[in-house]
């Protein structure tokens, strides 16, 4: 298989056929898990999952996913292992990489990440890093193929922050054939080095990637409106100046209106309800948040068992 032995740091370094086969077998892994069919196509490995940020849904997805593929997750904080302590992450990839049979990490740095990936023989997958959300991203598309049943043309508006979310979701949706409008005020808006590659991968499959102030313009015709928080991880001290930087930007009934009738909303989780969703909308029947964050098991399996499986799946 193309993915064997992989790391999954970026959408961006997937081939189209590499997210499609992706997709397609996320679909076949949930499918037998619902059925209670067996798929442990990862019996007898081990995975190391180094978290340097706070987690819910990654940390157990990645915890019950492993498991659930026959094979043994440890976690390890950056408080309680030598990271911590300033141990180099090239001496910790060839170490693990000793021990274990794949890598997933949260981390702050995207260099770190593939630093750690450089110096490990065994796949490292990006679990969230301040720049990317790459298993975030491809659960989303996962959950709109679900939903919507053909990618090639649908319309994703992003609402907010032109953060690591943005950016995965950009490369994602140039992958499928998505067209996709981040709509983010001035000086919130998505890194330009990655709008222009995800422009240049948006070329093979004919999708559009654009960037706009005015949500309610970006948002007319929407298949797909979606948002996450004003302030990510580590943005902590900045919190003040981007609740008033980010304020218009909402996914309210308003701005649902604007979109298609049938439109769906997504949210990586966790939400801040009243910033940048309103209690209305992330309840109401539009919303697939929870599908959203239950598919993010079924495409990590899918990831893992693609990058570390013996078997062609
Ligand atoms: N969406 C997401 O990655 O959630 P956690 O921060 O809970 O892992
Ligand atoms: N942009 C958010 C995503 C959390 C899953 C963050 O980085 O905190």
């Amino acid at each position: 298989m193309g993915l064997k032995n992989k790391d999954l740091i970026s959408i961006h370094d997937l081939s189209v056929g590499e997210v499609a086969t992706i997709l397609d077998v996320s679909k076949k892994i949930k499918r037998k898990q619902k059925a209670g069919e067996p798929h442990e196509y990862l019996k007898g490995k081990t995975l190391a999952m180094i978290f340097s940020k706070a987690s819910t849904r990654t940390r157990v997805s990645f915890e019950t996913g492993f498991h659930q593929l026959g094979g043994h997750p440890i976690y390890m904080s950056e408080a309680t292992s030598q990271i911590g302590r300033g141990e180099p992450v090239k001496d910790t990839a060839r170490v693990l990489s000793r021990f274990v049979d794949g890598i997933m990490i949260r981390t702050f740095s995207h260099e770190a990440v593939k630093e750690l990936a450089k110096y490990a023989s065994v796949p490292v997958i990006n679990g969230l890093t301040d720049l990317l959300h790459p298993c975030q991203a491809l659960t989303d598309i996962f959950t709109v193929l679900e939903y919507k049943e053909v990618l090639k043309g649908r319309k994703l508006v992003y609402v907010g922050d032109g953060n690591n979310m943005a950016h995965s979701l950009m490369f994602a949706c140039a992958k499928v054939g998505m067209n996709m409008v981040c709509a983010s005020p001035k000086g919130y808006q998505p890194n330009p080095q990655i709008l222009q590659q995800a422009q240049e991968d948006a070329k093979a499959t004919g999708a559009t990637i654009t960037v706009e102030e005015d949500m309610f313009d970006a948002a007319k015709g929407a298949d797909v409106l979606y948002t996450d928080v004003w302030a990510s991880m580590g943005e902590e001290a900045e919190r003040e100046v981007r609740m008033k930087a980010l304020h218009d930007y909402q996914i309210n009934a308003e701005l649902l209106a604007t979109a298609r009738p049938d439109a769906m909303v997504l949210h990586c989780l966790p939400a801040h309800r009243g910033e940048e969703i309103t209690e209305e909308v992330i309840e109401g029947k539009h919303s697939a948040v929870f599908d959203e964050a239950e598919n993010r098991l079924h495409v990590q399996k899918a990831i893992m068992a693609l990058l570390m499986s013996d078997e062609v799946l």
